[in-house]
């Protein structure tokens, strides 16, 4: 257990359950049919969000994972594109609720004999779901697509929009190990350009107070990067000095039409987490990354396997956590009904 020292789990906030009892709130702490992006959450409702999940993370260190609070529910993860993280921890976040989970595999679907995005969700709709969790590699496809359906709709990341469940659980990784967000000093290090992770924690960060940086060449930071709310640094050891955080990100190579990079090797050199780079953050700074990491490519192996500093293996376990929050959340509204 990575964060052993991590601070006690904050209560859960008044309407918030912790046991898998039917909850009966009197106001919803989270009014929203989807979770589509973390542009536009208040902190208010990112708050009820983390509180919730905070509570789950001692449940899934219990033997007995497992409850019924989505006995009968149905989830859907409809995946067009690859995924490790976030399409197991939904399954796994469902079925610990008691829920039903279908995984959809794309290749294997109508959709390899050219059935439409919005047909196929038409389909996925008229046998009754309730929540569809959907990864496209167009921005904007599962906004799209939950125009067109009356369940529960979660963005696991489009192209490079949103991708806002990892948002919240990287919030959640930080808050349990820091205290909270509000003050700190957050520096994304890599190809922001192609990142869906990188927007939802910039909006999120910014929401919950934090001081947000950006580390990249010009060629893998999107344009007027800036009105965002971060500031902009082209060199690491400039861009992490005395950050609290250094979120780390992959090269998107699979989003990237052209050369935007000289080689890797280069890469490495001028915008890889070293130690030697790491030393001009706080002594106390912790490292994250979304995954899947490169190594060697924008992380040395040292320091990514680093227990004392590293948090990504922490981020896995806590995105269970998040899961379930949001999918506890977002099905409160029907089970009301
Ligand atoms: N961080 C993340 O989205 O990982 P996967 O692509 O494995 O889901």
């Amino acid at each position: 257990m990575i964060d052993s020292a991590a601070p006690a789990p904050a209560p859960a906030p008044a309407g918030v359950p912790t046991t898998d009892a039917p909850p009966v709130p009197s106001a919803p702490p989270f009014p929203h049919r989807d979770l589509l992006t973390i542009q536009g959450l208040p902190a208010r409702e990112i708050s009820v969000l983390l509180d919730l999940a905070d509570s789950y993370v001692a449940q899934n260190r219990k033997r007995d994972k497992k409850t019924s609070l989505l006995r009968g529910h149905t989830l859907i993860n409809l995946f067009f594109e690859n995924s490790t993280r976030t399409r197991t921890s939904f399954e796994l976040a469902a079925k610990r609720l008691g829920a039903d989970v279908i995984n959809m595999t794309v290749q294997a679907s109508s959709i390899a004999k050219g059935e439409t995005l919005i047909d196929t969700a038409m389909t996925l709709n008229a046998m009754h779901p309730d929540v569809l969790v959907v990864r496209h590699p167009e921005s904007g496809a599962v906004k799209l697509l939950a125009n067109k359906v009356n369940c529960a709709v979660i963005n696991a990341g489009d192209g490079q929009h949103e991708h806002p469940t990892q948002a919240l659980l990287d919030a959640l990784t930080i808050r349990r190990r820091k205290g909270n967000l509000d003050g700190l000093t957050v520096t994304i290090c890599g190809d922001v350009a192609h990142s869906r992770v990188a927007r939802s924690n910039i909006y999120l960060l910014n929401t919950m107070g934090a001081r947000v940086r950006v580390v990249a060449p010009p060629t893998l930071l999107p344009p007027a990067v800036e009105r965002l709310g971060v500031t902009v640094f082209h060199k690491m050891t400039d861009g992490i000095g005395d950050a609290d955080i250094v979120m780390m990100l992959r090269l998107q190579s699979e989003r990237m039409a052209g050369c935007y990079i000289p080689s890797v090797r280069e890469y490495f050199r001028f915008f890889g987490l070293t130690y030697e780079a790491l030393r001009a953050a706080k002594p106390d700074a912790l490292i994250m990354h979304p995954g899947p990491i490169n190594r060697g490519v924008e992380i040395d192996s040292e320091v990514a396997d680093d227990i004392k500093r590293s948090l990504i293996l922490d981020q896995v376990e806590l995105g269970v956590a998040v899961r379930m929050a949001c999918l506890d959340l977002l099905t409160r509204a029907r089970r009301a009904g």
